[in-house]
C-alpha cells in the first residue's frame, strides 16, 4: 500500500480506570479506496481504537489525520460525519420505533444531503439499492427485518452522510454464516464501487482476510503484525498471529466458499 494514506492514525493511547492501556501506542494508515482488516481476540482493544478513530471517544494521546489534517478532539460538527461506523448489533443501532424511511430521510435532511422530503426519499431508495435492499423495506421497522436486512440498513445509514471512511466493527459477527457471507460481499462490492476507505474489524481471521487489502493483527492493545493478507497467513511472524492462524481451522469454510465465487482464494 504505497499511495498517500487518506486515514492516518498515530500513536493512539486509550486508558480506562485500571489496568494496562486498552490501546497502547497504536499507529495505522489506510490509503484512499483501500480496506484495512484489523483482527484480534476479544478484549484486545479493537473497539476502543475504532471509537477514537470515529470521534466517539477521546484518547489519552495520539492523533487521527484525515487527508493529511489532524481531526480535532472532540470532533467538531464539520468533521462529525467524515468517519462513520457500522456496529455489531444492527438491532440496537437502529431506533426500534422508526421506519427505515424515517431513519434515512431524517438523516439526509438534517445533514443536507437532500433538499426536500421527496428528494430524500429518492436518495433513501438509492441507498437501499446500493446495499442490496429495495423500496419495499421503506415502511418496515427494525423488528420487521431480518438480521441481515437490519445490518444492510445500518450500512445504508452510515453511507447516507457520504463519509470518507467507513469503520465496520464486528459488522457481520452477529449474523448467521450464510447471511454473513452475503453482507461481506456487499461490503466488499461497495468498497470498490464507491472507492470507500474502510477499516474492517473482526475477531475472525477468515472473515477479515476476505475483505481486507491489508491486515493488521492486534494483541493486548498493540499492533503486533501487519502485511498483505496472504503473506500474514502463509508466513505469520508474531507468535500471537501464528496461534490465530492455527486456530482458524478452515480458511475456506462453507460460508466463505459461497462468497468466494467472485474472487477465488
Ligand atoms: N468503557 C470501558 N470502561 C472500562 N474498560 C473498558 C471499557 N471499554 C473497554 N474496556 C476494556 O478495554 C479492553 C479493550 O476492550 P475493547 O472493547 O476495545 O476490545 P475489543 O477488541 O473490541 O473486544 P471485542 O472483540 O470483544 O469487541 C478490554 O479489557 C475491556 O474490558
Ligand atoms: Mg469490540
Amino acid at each position: 500500500m504505497s499511495a498517500a494514506p487518506l486515514l492516518q492514525v498515530d500513536d493512539i493511547v486509550v486508558n480506562y480506570r485500571s489496568g494496562p492501556s486498552a490501546v497502547d501506542h497504536v499507529s495505522l494508515a489506510i490509503p484512499r479506496g483501500r480496506t484495512l482488516g484489523l483482527v484480534g481476540q476479544s478484549g484486545c482493544g479493537k473497539s476502543s481504537l475504532a471509537r477514537v478513530i470515529a470521534g466517539l471517544a477521546v484518547p489519552a494521546s495520539g492523533t487521527v489525520r484525515l487527508g493529511g489534517a489532524v481531526l480535532p478532539t472532540p470532533r467538531g460538527r464539520a468533521d462529525a460525519t467524515r468517519i462513520q461506523m457500522v456496529f455489531q448489533d444492527p438491532g440496537s443501532a437502529l431506533n426500534p420505533m422508526h421506519t427505515v424511511r424515517r431513519t434515512l430521510t431524517e438523516l439526509l435532511l438534517v445533514h443536507r444531503r437532500a433538499p426536500d422530503r421527496r428528494a430524500a426519499t429518492d436518495r433513501a431508495v438509492e441507498l437501499l439499492e446500493l446495499v442490496g435492499l429495495g423500496a419495499n423495506v421503506l415502511d418496515a421497522r427494525p423488528r420487521g427485518l431480518s438480521g441481515g436486512q437490519r445490518q444492510r440498513v445500518g450500512i445504508a445509514r452510515a453511507l447516507a452522510v457520504e463519509p470518507e471512511v467507513l469503520i465496520a466493527d464486528e459488522a457481520v459477527s452477529a449474523l448467521d454464516v450464510s447471511v454473513q457471507a452475503a453482507v461481506l460481499n456487499t461490503l466488499r462490492d461497495l468498497g470498490s464501487r464507491l472507492d470507500l476507505t474502510m477499516l474492517f474489524i473482526s475477531h475472525d481471521l477468515a472473515v477479515t482476510r476476505y475483505v481486507a487489502d491489508e491486515l493488521a493483527v492486534m494483541h493486548r492493545g498493540e499492533i503486533v503484525e501487519r502485511g498483505l493478507p496472504d503473506d500474514v497467513l502463509r508466513n505469520p511472524q508474531h507468535e500471537y498471529t501464528r496461534s490465530l492462524v492455527a486456530a482458524t481451522p478452515r480458511m475456506d469454510g462453507p460460508a466463505l466458499s459461497a462468497a468466494e465465487e467472485a474472487r477465488p482464494l
